[in-house]
């Protein structure tokens, strides 16, 4: 079993409780258990820096929110990190790179009383090995038109929910023909994002001694039903002060198809090139492509 820390936040530890991982620690009639409903958050450690915490903390309010669920200050759950790593330091040794996840349950039915625990592990090494090499991808249908989330707040796409069995079925379905993850489409023929990441797509122009004239990075509209992800809104700041152009969709799949370079962005498993879509290549010219990786990798590692 991987080693996992957890810290529980309880208001009767004000540093959070530690539990070991290793024992029963949940009810089985909460409700995070028994119907997924609650939020979570997960977010990468490097060097002993934890990256966005702000943003991700943010985004879990806003989950949340959405949710009607009254989650614990920032400064809690800031403690139960600090806790968290501390006690993997104290059991590994390192934190080089560890994975820290954020969830917030609606709690053991008739309590209500959110269950809220801070988990720390370490990354799967098929994060490294996909961002170094690259993913195949399918694109599936998430049936739902790209304007539905407005019309249908109850589906609570853009939070990011515990319910995460469609994403990961999503997924088994890309892994049994071959592929390694997927980009979700909406009904209207939209692209949207992964069940795990963010889509990013870049075209780009240069002049005949090779030298980069546009630089243009796109990634879906936010408000067709999609997480906004906390990588691609820092790698945008961090981009347009290095002089690229920003859109924010709408993308259609002849987009991804016709790029100099796509990939797919997220917390744990960072810039991850997207090397054919459907069976098909992306991005003609693999040098060009290599360049672009290259230096949006830099600046994301700068920034987040
Ligand atoms: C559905 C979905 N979209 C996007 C992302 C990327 O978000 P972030 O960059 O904040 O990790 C995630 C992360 O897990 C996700 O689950």
């Amino acid at each position: 079993m991987t080693h996992t820390v957890l810290v529980f936040l309880d208001p009767a530890y004000p540093d959070g409780r530690v539990e070991d991982a290793s024992k029963p620690t949940l009810y089985a009639t909460d409700l995070g258990v028994t119907r997924g409903d609650g939020a979570f958050e997960t977010l990468l450690v490097l060097d002993g820096h934890v990256r966005k915490l702000p943003a991700h903390l943010n985004r879990l309010n806003s989950s949340a929110r959405m949710l009607g669920l009254e989650v614990p200050d920032h400064e809690a759950w800031e403690r139960a990190i600090v806790t968290a790593l501390a006690e993997y330091q104290r059991d590994i040794g390192v934190l080089d790179e560890v994975v820290v996840r954020l969830v917030v349950t609606r709690g053991i039915e008739g309590t209500h009383t959110p269950t809220c625990w801070v988990a720390a592990f370490p990354p799967a090494p098929t994060a490294k090995r996909q961002r170094e090499h690259g993913v195949d991808v399918l694109l599936l249908d998430r049936g739902y038109d790209s304007t539905i989330a407005e019309r249908a707040p109850w589906l609570l796409l853009g939070a990011k929910t515990l319910s995460y069995a469609v994403n990961m079925a999503a997924l088994r379905y890309a892994h049994e023909r071959g592929a390694d993850d997927v980009i979700f489409t909406s009904s209207d023929g939209k692209v949207l994002e992964g069940p795990t990441s963010t889509v990013l797509v870049a075209h780009a122009e240069t002049d005949d001694d090779g030298h980069l004239t546009l630089k243009r990075l796109v990634t879906p509209q936010l408000d067709s039903g999609i997480l906004p992800g906390t990588s691609q809104g820092a790698l945008f700041a961090a981009a347009k002060e290095a002089g690229w152009e920003l859109g924010y969709g709408p993308l259609e799949p002849d987009d991804l198809f016709d790029a100099d370079a796509v990939w797919l962005i997220s917390s744990v498993r960072l810039l991850t090139p997207v090397n054919h879509i459907d069976g098909k290549s992306i991005g003609s010219d693999s040098t060009l492509r290599g360049r672009l990786t290259e230096e949006l990798a830099a600046l994301f590692d700068r920034i987040a």
